[in-house]
């Protein structure tokens, strides 16, 4: 596991499109995993910025997102393909049809489960997957106790989760309750994977992250069973790995 502490936010945005956008100039067909969040609305501005004045080309770029709430339409102004739409994708060169959410209107949701899996397989797998982390150390929508080996599946958000996602609602009884993830299993299976993370709100759980045990209890600490992870930390979201973080590198 690589791992840099940065000064900021923004230094934090800039490496992490750096190492996304080199992804790209090797491998213009790449299969990029993508997460939504605060923690990556800078990744995302650097990229925008890096296509306009850097040229760089999202032409053949094919990208799976991690999860979406369970029954909000797409154009809602919460759902993960709003946020994707008009944070990243309607300011660059992707292809509308190369570009993957889970469907969450899907009348079986199990099967849709099933079929996402299937659709990140076909495209030939994730080579670089993004990924945020969340105060209990769930990565995508996968929450303390997920099995490590699961695939895509419906799960239900935790208590802690809901309360912390309630600031993009009107109201904490307006945060959906129900989820479809790409699993520990799936973000596995991805080639590299770049977490990011800033705040000192984030500092525990780097902390078991890095730190801690392997557990489902912390399921980010899946992440140091895979040959290629690089974390971009900004210094407050590190502040408690200075002892471990030196064994890691
Ligand atoms: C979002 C996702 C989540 C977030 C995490 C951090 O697609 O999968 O795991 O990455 O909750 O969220 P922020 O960035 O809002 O702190």
């Amino acid at each position: 596991m690589r791992i840099h502490i940065v000064r900021d936010y923004a230094e934090m945005s800039r490496l992490a499109a750096r190492v996304v956008a080199e992804e790209i100039t090797l491998r213009p067909r790449s299969v990029l995993g993508l997460a939504t969040g605060e923690t990556t609305l800078g990744l995302y501005q650097e990229l925008i910025r890096l296509h306009w004045e850097e040229g760089l080309d999202f032409s053949e770029v094919r990208t799976f997102n991690l999860d979406e709430y369970i029954g909000v339409h797409p154009e809602d102004s919460t759902s993960y393909s709003y946020y994707m739409t008009h944070n990243f994708f309607r300011h660059i060169n992707l292809e509308p049809a190369n570009t993957f959410l889970p469907n969450s209107l899907a009348a079986d949701i199990e099967t849709e489960c099933l079929s996402y899996e299937q659709r990140i397989d076909a495209s030939g797998g994730i080579d670089l997957q993004v990924l945020g982390i969340g105060q209990n150390g769930h990565i995508g929508f996968n929450e303390p106790g997920t099995d490590f080996a699961q695939p895509t599946h419906p799960v239900q958000l935790a208590d802690s989760t809901i309360e912390s996602n309630a600031r993009f609602f009107p109201s904490p009884n307006e945060v959906p309750r129900l989820a479809i993830s790409m699993g520990l299993g799936t973000i596995m299976k991805a080639r590299k994977i770049l977490l990011l993370a800033h705040g000192s709100h984030k500092a525990d759980a780097i902390y078991s992250l890095v730190c801690g045990a392997i557990s489902p209890t912390t399921p980010a600490s899946v992440l140091r069973l895979h040959l290629n992870v690089r974390l971009i930390l900004e210094q407050s979201a590190a502040r408690l790995i200075s002892e471990c973080a030196q064994r890691e590198n």
